[in-house]
């Protein structure tokens, strides 16, 4: 859906969340949100806050979320740890609990069995009803680098000096970012039921393009979007540029 400004594709996203929320508020299994980190995000994550704050959002009450992504080797509660910023940006001003709030375990003594734990977590949880994505410039999906196995689960990954660099604005430095994260695997994020990718900016429309209109391949990991049968793509006008 190709919207005018960064602001559209907040609003579209985040009734989209809210929809899903209301859709299993008082059911057996309350909505299970799968959530990015990153900056793509952030605007959706402030408008759902502000509605909560305002009154006018759902209850949350029950919903689980489950994080993409995680960084290996930062001290635990690190500020750019990603469990640490998904609580900072959203859910807690949403008054979820840190029980509800779910992320990849990098703490080293379980690193070998950690993706297979994780996957275990969201099974167990029922599966992800609505997984929020963002693009890397290079086409990265969580942190499946270009090379990653479009039937991959949640594992052990090293990040491209691409992405160091591109995430080097939150720690200072390239060299201050870690090199190791766990991530879902791109077979791990085509089990969710929806997936809401969003991008926005012109940084964006080299690599958007590649995965909506570029063949299904692991060089774009985004590609694999085509092969799900209900992915929604909200982009602002730099973004689509290239559509
Ligand atoms: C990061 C994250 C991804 C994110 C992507 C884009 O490295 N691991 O989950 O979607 O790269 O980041 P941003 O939204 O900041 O451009």
């Amino acid at each position: 859906v190709p919207l005018a400004t960064a602001a559209d594709v907040a609003r579209l996203a985040a009734d989209t969340v809210e929809a899903l929320v209301r859709r299993r508020t008082g059911t057996e299994r309350p909505a299970v949100l799968g959530l990015a980190t990153g900056s793509s995000p952030l605007p959706t994550y402030a408008e759902l806050v502000a509605r909560h704050r305002a009154g006018t959002g759902p209850s949350y009450a029950g919903v689980q979320t489950f994080n993409l992504d995680e960084y290996v080797g930062l001290p635990a509660g690190h500020e750019q740890s990603y469990l640490t910023t998904i609580r900072r940006d959203l859910t807690d001003a949403l008054g979820l609990a840190p029980e509800q709030v779910h992320g990849p375990d990098p703490s080293p003594d379980g690193l070998p069995e950690a993706g297979e734990r994780y996957e275990a977590e969201i099974e167990a949880a029922g599966g992800i009803d609505l997984q929020v994505l963002g693009i890397g410039s290079d086409g990265h999906l969580a942190f499946n680098e270009p090379g990653s196995s479009l039937g991959s689960r949640t594992r052990l990954k090293t990040l491209t000096e691409e992405t160091r660099r591109d995430n080097a604005r939150f720690f200072g430095s390239p060299d201050a970012v870690p090199q190791h994260v766990l991530t879902q695997g791109l077979g791990t994020i085509l089990r969710a039921r929806h997936l809401l990718l969003l991008a926005t900016g012109e940084g964006k429309a080299e690599a958007v393009a590649a995965a909506v209109e570029g063949p299904l391949s692991a060089s774009c990991p985004a590609s694999v979007l085509q092969l799900h049968p209900h992915a929604s793509i909200l982009l602002d006008e730099p973004a689509a540029a290239r559509l």
